[in-house]
Parts: C-alpha cells; structure tokens; sequence
C-alpha cells in the first residue's frame, strides 16, 4: 500500500510523496489500494465511489484494475464513479471522448453497472451547461461523496481541467482551455484546429472534497511542475498545489517525473547525505559545485570557503579538506567533458602533445575510423539535437549511419501534403491511373479542407519526410546510401496513446545494430515529446541490444544520448559536451530547414512557439554560456550527450 512506501517528509516538500522506479509498478500500487477499497466495502456490502481521470498518466491504473478482474475475480459491482470531466463538442466515438475513452480502459472489460458511470456530457446545448453541471455535482452528494479520487496533472498544473486562474471554492462548470493544454493534446486530434477549446470539469472544491486524493505524475516533462505543486506556494496559478490543503492526498510519481524535487536535485539542502542513504560519490560532488558556482553566480575556481560554508555545503567541504581541492575536482571533471573530436581521433594524425581522446572510454576508443550510428525517432531528430556533432563525425572521415526510426508522417499537415500532390498532379509525372488518384485527393481536400485518412496517405506523407531527411543529411555531408528508413510498425498503433513496441519493431532495431555493428551509437534521450514515440523508440534500442549482448561488437560499443528538440540535459548530467563555431550552428540551422513540413509544429500558440531551429540554437548557446559562466572556455555553443555502456543500458526505464 502507498503508506508503506511513503518517504521520511522534509521541509520542502508540502504533501505525502511516494516516488517508484517505473509508472508502471506506481500503478499497481495505485490500483491495489483502489482494490482493497472495493473489497472492504463488498465485505460492509455497501458501495464505493470512484473519482476517475482520462489521459495517459492512469492508463496503467485501468490495466491493472482489468487485470484484477479477470485474473483475480475483483467485481465492480458496487462501485459507482465520476469522472473529472469532459471535452465539450467532440463526436463520441472520438478516441479522445472522455466517455470513449473510459469505455475502452476500463468500463468494457469490468462487471461495471452501466447506471452507476458518471461522466459530465461534453455535448449539452450551451443553454443547459450550467443545470447539466448542478445536476453533476448534485449526483455526487447524493452518492455520498467520493471515496477515492485519482488525478493526473497537466503542464500547466491543472487537476481536472482546472486551468490556471481557477478559484479555490470552483466547482463543475465549463472552461476554457488553457492554450498549453490544447497543444499537448494537438498530436491526439490530428493538428491545433480540431482540437477542443471548451470541456466540463470538476472544479477544486469539488475534488478537493474527495474522501482520499492520490495525484500520479508520470515522465520527464512534469518534473518541473510538479516540483511547483509540492515545493511551491498554494497558488490558483498551479492549481494542483490546492492539495497541500488536504490531509488526505498521496503524491505518486515515477522516478524521472520526481527529479526536479529537492530531495533528488540538491538531496545536501535536505538534511547529511548519509542520512538520506546517499554519499559524495563524483557524481554527487560534481552536481553540488555545479549548483554552487551558478548559485554565487561565480566561476568554479572563484569559489572560496565561505562560498561552501554559506551555502550548506560543509560536509562536501569536509570530505575535501579546502575549497581548493573541491574546486579542481569540479573544475577538471567538466573540462574533459569537452571535445571537438566525439568520435576520437586518427592516431596516423595526432602529434605528441594533443589531446587525449577524453572522454570516449569503451575499449573501441582507439578505432579509427568508427562505424557511427545515430539514431534519430523522428526523420529531423538528428540534424536538430545533433547536427553540428553529426557534420563533424562525417568531416572527421567516420562511417556514419543515421537510422530514422518511425515515418514521422502523422506529423505533416494535409496542407502540407497537398502542396506536394498538387506539384505531381500539374507536372504529369506519375502513370495515367496514378495522376487520377492524386486529382482525386487534390479534389477531396479542395471540397473537405482535409484529405480522408487511408494507409496510402501515410505512406505520401512519410515520402515527404523521406526526402526532407535526405536533403537535410547531405547538408551534413551525409550520402542517402548511408541513411537507413527504419518506419517501426508501432508509429501506426490503433490509437496514439495506446503505441506499444512489438516483436517486429525490436527485430527491425536488433537487424540493423548485427548488420553495421557500431562502435559509437547515438540515440535521442529526449523524451518530452508530446506522444512519447522518443521513449518508445529509446526501449526498442534497449530491447534490441539485449538480445545483441553475445554479439562480438557489444562490449566494444559507447552509447551516448543526445536531447535538444523538446529539452537539454542539466550540467551535471552530461558526459561530453562537442562546441560549434559560428559556422557550424549556421550549417545546422541550414540542415534544419530542410524539413520544412515541421514548420507547423510552431503554429501552436503556447509556452514554445519557436520553430525547432530556434530551439535548438537558444538550447545549445545557452548551454555555451552556462559551460563559459563556470569559468571554461567561450564557445559560441554546444551540444551535449550523456555516456551509457550497452551494459549498463540493458535496465533502461525497467522497474
Ligand atoms: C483528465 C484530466 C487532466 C489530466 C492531465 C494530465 O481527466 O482531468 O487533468 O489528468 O491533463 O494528462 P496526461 O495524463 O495525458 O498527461
């Protein structure tokens, strides 16, 4: 039960927090204690209410509840549930109705009542929204209440749809999206114009009332939010933090999601290490003198004593005798993160007196020339996280491959397309019968505004991507024989949310590392992005490289991630940093534009409205200055990666 795993509190942290390796054990520990609920109240025979949530972060919830169903006889027959709320104008059979959504998760598979399901009605004529939302609320109490309410959190902080602004006294009422929210769920609505702007929701005082609260929080890209949720203020800014009022609210969240906290960030402000089962192993000293010297906004090497001392930092101190001492540990370590050679260098051409080639390690450091391969999830993941790095590999005279792992077609727009078959349709250039179907698409989307979804739409679509790659990685010097056109058959799963790897993806994944067997292995280790393709294609690499770990070459290979698109790695993480001249971010930027569908991806109004070029280039610079602020070189910027062996790479993201 969640109590059993609940951490020691510190002065920090403003709920009851329980922090799991994976999502997935988190979730089975949520839906046991759900369980033990339903089966405490068949033993008074009396029901139980559920408060339920929709989106990604409970889906692992409702598989376990289903699980407990079938496998261990757990009936829902009294049970009675809420949900959250409900997006307003959507056709039901939607994949994202709130209504269809429970249906496929949840109610389809378990002995549910129909009667006892409650879900506000997205559909309501504006004139009876507000009785249709009394009447909702007026349910609730006559139920009795809810007994037990899970709850996701949304980028912008919201529970329910409770956006930014909401009062604390709110309840069921219709609301505006917060813009933010609309672009996270863009991607599940096929583009910003279809998504919903209005939905019902809860309101805080109507979950706040809730018997038991358990808020889950998944993945990278809630980190920085839920730290404002449970370190910050209570604030109608960040509505979840409304729970710090409650005593009866968990805190659930998977180990990446809970990084940004203090507890895991800067654990020495947090009471002695040892106490915290932790030690000042490299890794521990260097994140702690990174975190100073930014602190006292101080290089490293002007770091004193009373620098230390004033910042709680004495038992680091301790362990180094002097701030002298302390400072050369931080200071060396970061300087053999740079490199302008990332994948060594020609023996043949090295003079005594050069660099070493820090900080490449595995026993293949010395080869010359590597068998490079990048792997990018997404046809422009490459050239926009890594392109200065990806031009140098190939100038230094390495075999680079780039393996784009999934199409990326659900990314480019319908207009996007029809520009390209327009260019087919005028030109003539495809058989008769060929032409006819493209004057036909032409004519749909000229009458629907859109083109009708079919496997052959995807396969024009990853086309355009296909090129767009092409024309981008010859700018980096890249022939096409080079580059290899994955398209991982999980990319079209049934519903977005719903992608799982397969056996087939894997083999695709494990066939390409036994054919090019690399020395050097670049993958995405970013994984914001909004439908989680990045993470899905991280595991395939990890699962294909389990089964490659008799193979001659594995214990040879380094594996280093790269981030940029959608986030960069904290100093503190990152094992080789490759700076770029002016130049060099031009020959990016130019490689970039080359995937001018993507374009798109920036309409969206919301907190990153820059193209993916200025991203990276903002990303990278400041990660120059940062690296320049600690007292080393000025760079006019840098890409940066994070070191795994493939060993040690085998327990990525399991439980
Ligand atoms: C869903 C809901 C929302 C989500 C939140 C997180 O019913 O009310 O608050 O819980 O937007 O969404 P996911 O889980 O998709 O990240």
């Amino acid at each position: 039960m969640l109590a059993q795993h609940t951490l020691a509190s510190n002065r920090f942290e403003h709920v009851p927090l329980a922090v799991f390796a994976s999502s997935r054990e988190a979730s089975c520990i949520v839906a046991g204690e759900m369980a033990e609920l339903v089966r405490a109240r068949q033993r008074e025979g009396r029901p139980v209410v559920l408060g339920l949530a929709t989106g990604s972060t409970p889906v692992s919830v409702y598989a376990e509840l289903v699980r407990l169903h079938r496998e261990e006889g757990l009936s829902f027959a009294n049970v009675i549930t809420f949900n959250l709320d409900e997006y307003c104008g959507i056709r039901p059979d939607h994949p994202e109705d709130f209504h269809h959504f429970m249906r496929v998760h949840l109610f389809d598979h378990v002995d549910i009542p129909a009667a006892a399901i409650h879900l506000p009605d997205g559909n309501v004529p504006k004139a009876a929204v507000d009785a249709h939302c009394r009447e909702y609320e007026e349910m609730i109490r006559a139920a009795g209440g809810i007994d037990f309410q899970i709850l996701g959190i949304g980028r912008t902080g919201h529970i329910g749809f409770n956006e930014p602004g909401s009062a604390r006294r709110s309840r069921t009422r219709l609301v505006t999206l917060d813009p933010v929210t609309r672009r996270d769920a863009a991607g599940f609505f096929g583009g910003e114009e279809h998504t919903p702007r209005y939905a019902i929701t809860m309101g805080i005082s109507t979950i706040l009332e809730a018997r038991r609260i358990v808020l889950m929080g998944w993945g990278q890209h809630k980190a920085a939010i839920l730290r404002e949720a449970i370190e910050g203020e209570i604030t109608s800014q960040v509505t979840a933090s409304f729970l710090q009022e409650c005593e009866h609210v968990h805190f659930v969240l998977d180990q990446v999601a809970a990084d940004a906290l203090t507890r895991y960030r800067s654990p020495w402000l947090a009471g002695a290490l040892e106490d915290q089962g932790l030690a000042w192993d490299e890794h521990m000293t260097r994140r702690a003198i990174l975190w100073l010297s930014r602190k006292r906004k101080k290089p490293i090497l002007k770091l004193t004593d009373d620098d230390y001392n004033e910042s709680g930092l004495q038992d680091l101190l301790r362990v180094y005798g002097s701030a002298y001492d302390a400072n050369l540990a931080g200071f060396y370590h970061m300087q053999h993160t740079i490199t302008g050679w990332p994948g060594g260098r020609d023996p043949a051409r090295t003079k005594p007196g050069d660099a070493p080639v820090r900080p490449l390690r595995a026993p293949s450091a010395n080869v010359f020339p590597k068998r490079v391969l990048v792997l990018s999830p997404h046809p422009d993941d490459d050239v926009i996280s890594m392109g200065g790095t990806l031009c140098r590999l190939v100038e230094h005279g390495h075999e680079v491959h780039v393996a784009y792992q999934v199409s990326g077609a659900t990314a480019v727009s319908d207009e996007s397309l029809w520009r390209a078959l327009l260019f087919v349709r005028d030109a003539g250039l495809a058989d008769p019968a060929e032409i006819k179907r493209v004057r036909d698409l032409c004519a749909a989307y000229e009458e629907n505004g859109a083109l009708p979804a079919s496997p052959e739409l995807m396969r024009w679509k990853a086309l355009v991507r296909r090129h767009e790659a092409i024309a981008a990685a010859s700018v980096c010097g890249l022939p096409a024989d080079r580059l290899h056109f994955l398209d991982m058959p999980f990319y079209y799963g049934a519903s977005v949310r719903r992608r799982q790897l397969g056996e087939t993806d894997v083999k695709i994944m494990h066939q390409l590392l036994g054919e090019l067997r690399p020395h050097l292995i670049f993958a995405a280790g970013d994984l914001d992005d909004p439908h989680g393709t990045h993470r899905l294609c991280l595991h395939a690499l990890r699962d294909a490289l389990a089964r490659a770990k008799k193979e001659s070459w594995f214990n040879e290979a380094e594996l280093w991630l790269y981030r940029g698109a959608w986030a960069g790695w904290e100093l503190d993480e990152i094992d080789l940093a490759v700076p770029l001249s002016p130049q060099e971010v031009l020959r990016r930027r130019r490689a970039i534009f080359r995937h001018e569908t993507q374009k798109d991806q920036a309409l969206f109004p919301g907190e990153d409205s820059r193209e993916f070029w200025r991203r990276t280039e903002d990303r990278s610079r400041q990660l120059a200055e940062s690296y320049n602020a600690l007292g080393l070189a000025e760079y006019e910027a840098i890409e940066a990666f994070k070191r795994y062996s493939t060993g040690e790479f085998l327990n990525y993201g399991r439980i």
